[in-house]
């Protein structure tokens, strides 16, 4: 664990690179919303567990369209999976086999990934599964990784981006027996909350608007309105005195600096793939896009604690912005208490590791008309092209090297890493568990140890990308297959 002094020595070496966050999330960008008052319900997604048969757990889901109240007065056009704005929250157990029916009632193609899901190359739902509009795509797939917050999304080849800010997007949760027995608030809607936080921005008359300036392709869309699980600053009332938190990014672009109003510490108990080692006490975590955290917070004191984003420049602090408010002025007191140690991480034996890759994070002049300006080791994404081929069950060290002066989540596919270092700063909170996307900064490089899973497919790949959903869509991605 880390001292409190420790993390703000912490602070102050990430404080150049907060500064320069600041650059790519001005502050005019943001709806000020500090001084209205929360009153909109929390969105609690419905909980599907499927219809289960043993072992086996069915799926039935929709894509579908809607309309949504938003903003004040207005109706939203809106994308879901099973409600109208966002995906249903799924649940299984490690050792479940999950067949998934997925039905595309929109008119277009799109399609579902399973991110941060260890699976075959064939059920991943990336580009290469798309669901024709009014189509069916049934695939199935073994839980075989520990309990985690993972999520769902659109990965359609190019309108990734546009799909997922219309909607399509949920969190897939996965349970195990050691995660149960550690007695950690997992009561779904009761002391466990998902946090989907996503920014939008909207016309005059309600409706979405995506990318509309080059800025917006360039930095990736964002939008003034920070929404959790699809509404405007929300109000969770909760009963329990502990809750946990579990928070997504699932915005296209933005980066969030989350920590609470009054500063209140609160562990960090999970990464991208699941639970740390141990718990770490912070008051401040940095999520970019994709990446998840699970949190722990004591709210006993009967307040109104308020998770704010702050965005800093390079005088200190900005702004902050109110961005769910929890109610916790009725709870009563729990004697949970949150063990020491959580579970423990396999450890890997460097000289196991049989390939080194280089990875270099491009935004580069276009070399000739059509090309694109981002790119992964000089190439933009070709869905005709392997880029790389991994061993099956083997050991790799990837170096990911940021050549550009903008931020990228490089996020890997069927894999859940450890990050080995990152060249400008000492690992902490989050980013000591396993991880399936990390933040690399301006110029950095980061060094990831990845244990490939045993599924072999010599025809589909995998994809590797920038989490920013327009950097992707406009190349930054490569494939890979594992034989
Ligand atoms: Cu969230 Cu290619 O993934
Ligand atoms: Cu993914
Ligand atoms: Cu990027």
């Amino acid at each position: 664990m880390i001292s409190r002094r420790g993390f703000f020595k912490k602070t102050f070496q990430h404080f150049s690179q907060i500064a320069l966050l600041s650059i790519v999330l001005p502050k005019n960008l943001l709806q000020a919303s500090t001084k209205k008052k929360f009153k909109n319900p929390f969105h609690l997604p419905p909980l599907f567990l499927g219809t289960r048969k043993g072992k086996n757990v069915y799926f039935d889901l929709n894509i579908q369209s809607g309309l949504s109240s938003i903003l004040p007065n207005k109706k939203t056009k809106t994308w879901g999976i099973n409600q109208n704005f966002l995906g249903v929250t799924l649940k299984a157990q490690k050792g479940d086999t999950v067949h998934i029916k997925v039905k595309n009632q929109l008119s277009q193609t799109a399609t579902l990934h399973w991110h941060g899901m260890k699976l075959p190359a064939s059920a991943d739902g990336g580009p290469h599964q798309p669901i024709k509009a009014l189509g069916t795509w049934s695939t199935q797939f073994k839980i075989i990784q520990p309990a985690a917050t993972l999520w769902y999304h659109s990965h359609t080849a190019h309108q990734t981006g546009r799909q997922v800010y219309n909607g399509l997007a949920g969190m897939f949760l996965l349970e195990d027996k050691k995660s149960k027995k550690l007695n950690l608030p997992s009561e779904y809607g009761v002391d466990d909350f998902p946090v989907m936080i996503l920014d939008r921005a909207f016309k005059p008359d309600g409706s979405f608007e995506y990318i509309k300036t080059m800025h917006d392709r360039m930095r990736g869309k964002m939008g003034p309105y920070i929404l959790i699980n699809g509404v405007h600053k929300p109000i969770l009332n909760v009963k329990k005195s502990l809750i946990r938190l579990r928070l997504l990014n699932a915005s296209n672009a933005r980066f969030y600096r989350l920590q609470f109003k009054d500063s209140r510490m609160f562990n960090i108990i999970g990464s991208d793939g699941g639970l740390l080692e141990e718990p770490v006490l912070t008051n401040s975590i940095l999520l970019s896009p994709s990446e998840r955290a699970e949190i722990v917070v004591d709210v006993s004191s009967g307040s109104i604690p308020t998770l704010i984003h702050r965005v800093y420049n390079r005088e200190g602090i900005n702004h902050d912005y109110d961005i769910l408010q929890i109610n916790a002025q009725n709870t009563t007191k729990s004697k949970r208490q949150i063990p020491k140690t959580l579970v423990v991480h396999k450890k890997e034996n460097t000289e196991d590791v049989t390939k080194e890759r280089l990875m270099q994070l491009q935004m580069k002049r276009p070399a000739f008309r059509g090309d694109s300006i981002f790119k992964i080791n000089n190439k933009a994404m070709d869905m005709k092209r392997i880029d790389e081929v991994v061993k099956a069950n083997s050991l790799e060290v990837w170096t990911v090297q940021n050549q550009s002066g903008m931020p990228h989540p490089f996020h890997i596919h069927n894999v859940q890493f450890k990050i080995i270092n990152r060249s400008t700063s000492e690992l902490y909170g989050h980013e000591l568990g396993f991880k399936d996307t990390v933040l690399v900064w301006p110029n950095e490089t980061v060094k990831l140890l990845i244990r490939f899973p045993k599924y072999k497919d010599a025809k589909n790949p995998y994809m590797y990308h920038c989490h920013i959903l327009e950097h992707e869509d406009q190349g930054m991605m490569g494939q890979f297959t594992v034989v």
